[in-house]
């Protein structure tokens, strides 16, 4: 089959497009014939092996896994032995943390991860953005606990993460203020209609002080808050998380006592360790066949143009997900 890999960790010009061997399906795994897939910071991580971290998972000095690629959507073709929850033909969409493959004609992913049956009324593309972003999202609401009637304040609220995490927690009957770098171009009503009660733009001027103060949670998804800037718009016993180590890997010293500061009833830090399988994809998938999760997309690419997407997810910039189209014929 063909599929992206890269040899060495590198920049979007370390992808080659190469002939590799058809995955078959262990026990417990599925068979999937990719239709489409996305370019994530996860995936741009693992093909640069920055932060080093990434090259815990992929492999140190060199990759040890070549083929690129975490989210996809497409159609079961295979299963392992021992797979029940589904058959040759089932539309699926998913994500492989950990484990890259999905930037190729097919990957074997295990039934029992974040998987799930694509809703009915979307298609691959639309589907295949449904999970990374979500499942970070879904971290930061498991970490801190906000719920119905709370205040919440989304730092990044464009990104892919952002985006989900602002669906996620309106969703979840949490009052949410959206804090952008910039509107996205030609969509200034986005945040609004992903369920923000209030957004703050920081690139016409706005200051984060405008966002008032007395949130359960503020929650970063840039990387670019830290603690010290986010406590003055918490209340006491309010949490700051955010999706990034922070500077000097802060963000998860301060994570370390986080529950001890939180039983003192003071503002603390949480880290949004993302995990979960099935039932979170069920759960994510759920959401999505109801309207009240919707993966934003930024760009569709070809196949062909994958390095052209990598290269623009390299910048920060992305509003949602950037989709990759993988041809089937
Ligand atoms: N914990 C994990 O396992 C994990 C996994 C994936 C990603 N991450 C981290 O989570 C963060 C977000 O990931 P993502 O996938 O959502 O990324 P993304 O889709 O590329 O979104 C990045 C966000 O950052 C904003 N941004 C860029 N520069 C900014 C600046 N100077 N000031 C404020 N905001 C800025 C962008 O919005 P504007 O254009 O409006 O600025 C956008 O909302 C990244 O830091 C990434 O490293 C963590």
């Amino acid at each position: 089959m063909r599929a992206a890999i890269r040899r060495r960790y590198g920049g979007p010009d370390a992808i080659a497009f190469d002939d590799v061997p058809d995955p078959t399906p262990d026990p417990g795994e599925v068979l999937v014939r990719v239709h489409a897939t996305t370019v994530n910071r996860t995936d741009c991580a693992y093909r640069s092996g920055h932060p080093w971290i990434n090259r815990v998972v992929c492999g140190w000095p060199r990759p040890r896994v070549e083929v690129l690629g975490s989210e996809f959507a497409g159609v079961v073709l295979d299963v392992g032995e021992g797979v029940t929850a589904y058959d040759p033909g089932d539309r699926v969409f998913g994500f492989v943390d950990g484990r890259p493959g999905a930037h190729a004609e097919m990957l074997t992913v295990a039934a029992d991860g974040l998987l799930a049956p694509v809703p009915a009324h979307l298609d691959p593309a639309e589907a295949a953005p449904g999970m990374e972003g979500g499942h970070y999202a879904h971290a930061f609401l498991r970490v801190t606990g906000v719920g119905e009637g709370d205040r919440a304040l989304v730092h990044g609220a464009t990104g892919a993460i952002g985006t989900a995490l602002v669906q996620l927690l309106h969703a979840a009957g949490v009052e949410v203020t959206a804090v952008c770098d910039q509107i996205p171009t030609g969509r200034p009503g986005l945040l609004a209609d992903l369920g923000a009660t209030r957004v703050v733009d920081l690139g016409s001027g706005e200051h984060l002080r405008s966002a008032g103060a007395g949130y359960d949670s503020v929650l970063d998804a840039t990387g670019h808050l830290s603690f010290t800037a986010a406590r003055p718009l918490l209340r006491q016993g309010g949490s700051y998380a955010s999706s990034d180590l922070g500077r000097g890997a802060q963000n998860l010293a301060l994570a370390a006592i986080g529950p001890i500061t939180r039983r003192l009833g003071l503002r603390h830090v949480l880290f949004p360790f993302p995990h979960g399988g099935a039932d979170l994809a069920a759960h994510l998938a759920e959401l999505m066949a109801g309207g009240r999760y919707r993966p934003v997309v930024d760009r569709t690419y070809g196949f062909d143009e994958l390095r052209d997407a990598y290269a623009y997810v390299d910048a920060g910039r992305k509003v949602g997900s950037v989709v990759v189209l993988v041809p089937t014929a």
